[in-house]
């Protein structure tokens, strides 16, 4: 079994982490104490190329592999996750998802916007009342011939207030149920499209989270995705992939949460020498680097996965499954091993804690991800 990168993908792993040491960590504490959207740094991250990775290039994309992919968003999350989940839903939910089933039109029109990081991509499924339960959503769209009718309310919208171009899932007809919705793209400056508050939130506070208000949004037919009836199959499918990029999200935090760990114990010294020469410090940094690498491995089978035609909605919820929990666990040993500073935020690791518990919850809470590897396991 080979497990060497290409040049190619060991070049652009090295130019993320290059970026994020010099363009994300100088104002991160900044931005997550003030919630501020790190603007300068998506602009610069579309320039890079990073915002529309596996986008084909005549889209204006980097024609990349989901391995080059989730190497980016681990560098990228080993020291800002906020700005990694911006990037993540952008290439992983909404460019994958007009590339892979918009029509021509659709992609010339909103995709080679997305890819360049002209345009920013949001995806909007959760409801009040409907996160986990994706097919229990009361957003409408009722077909009026050559266009819909939007109106309902989204919650907890990563890009909510900033992006411009929006996948919002609706139902068009109740009594299908999840044969019965469809998905759409939406344009921010549309009649009737509200932007709602931004959430006030525990982690990734530099991402920009809103409801959002939909009161009569007239949708124009072009703009549903597949055919009548297809939203459903849209979302989950978009979200298999989609939960890739938040598995390498995952397994970037807990290793940036190690990185400063063990250099931390290097240096800070108690009851005569640096606390990694004890075993308690020692042991904790062998415990975090394992299921590190273990994680790692999970994420990279199920980028390997997508890459290779196989089925990835197994690999893609395990390796989500397994990271969040390696974020959470290794988090939270950080802080320990930084003992009092690792309460302090000038220390990192306790942004590192806190952004770790997203992880947890978005794309598919941790149990949605043991539903989905349950019923994988017993289909047939
Ligand atoms: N690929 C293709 N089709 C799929 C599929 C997949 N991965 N998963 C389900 N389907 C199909 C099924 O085959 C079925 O179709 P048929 O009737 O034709 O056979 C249909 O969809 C319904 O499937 P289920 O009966 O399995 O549906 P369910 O109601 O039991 O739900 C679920 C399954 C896995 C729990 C699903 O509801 C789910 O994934 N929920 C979580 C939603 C989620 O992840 N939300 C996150 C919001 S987005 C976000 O967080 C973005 C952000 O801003 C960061």
């Amino acid at each position: 079994m080979d497990f060497s990168l290409s040049e190619e993908q060991i070049m652009i792993r090295d130019a993320a982490r290059d970026f994020a040491r010099t363009e994300l960590l100088p104002g991160v504490i900044e931005r997550d104490n003030h919630q501020k959207f790190p603007t300068e740094q998506v602009k610069k991250m579309g320039e890079l190329g990073f915002m529309g990775m596996m986008v084909d290039p005549k889209y204006g994309g980097g024609g990349m592999d989901t391995l080059s992919y989730v190497l980016v968003m681990e560098e990228l999350s080993k020291i800002d996750a906020s700005c990694s989940v911006i990037v993540s839903v952008n290439n992983s939910l909404v460019c994958y998802g007009i590339q892979a089933y918009g029509n021509e039109d659709q992609k010339q029109k909103y995709l080679t916007k997305l890819a360049t990081g002209e345009k920013l991509g949001a995806f909007c499924l959760s409801e009040p009342e409907a996160g986990s339960d994706a097919t229990s959503q009361t957003t409408t769209a009722i077909d009026k011939g050559d266009h819909y009718i939007l109106n309902g309310t989204k919650n907890w919208i990563t890009n909510g207030g900033t992006a411009d171009y929006y996948l919002v899932i609706a139902q068009t007809d109740r009594e299908k149920k999840h044969k019965g919705i469809n998905a759409f793209i939406v344009e921010k400056t549309w009649e009737g499209f509200e932007i709602g508050p931004k959430e006030d939130k525990l982690g990734i506070r530099g991402s920009d989270t809103h409801s959002l208000i939909f009161n009569d949004v007239k949708v124009p037919k072009e703009n549903r995705i597949g055919i009548d009836g297809f939203g459903f199959k849209f979302a989950m499918k978009t979200l298999a992939g989609g939960r890739i990029g938040i598995a390498a999200q995952a397994l970037g935090i807990a290793a940036g949460a190690y990185d400063l760990a063990r250099e931390y114990s290097k240096v800070r010294k108690a009851f005569g020498t640096e606390i990694c020469n004890h075993q308690a410090i020692a042991f904790k940094l062998a415990d975090m680097h394992t299921s590190i690498e273990a994680a790692r491995l999970l994420v990279m089978k199920a980028a390997w996965d997508k890459d290779n035609g196989n089925n990835y909605d197994m690999s893609g919820a395990m390796a989500k499954l397994y990271a969040s929990q390696v974020a959470m666990d290794v988090s939270v040993e950080a802080v320990q091993v930084h003992g009092g500073n690792g309460y302090v935020k000038e220390y990192h690791v306790e942004r590192f804690m806190r952004d770790a518990k997203i992880t947890q919850i978005y794309e598919g809470t941790s149990e949605i991800q043991k539903i989905v590897i349950s019923r994988g396991l017993l289909k047939d």
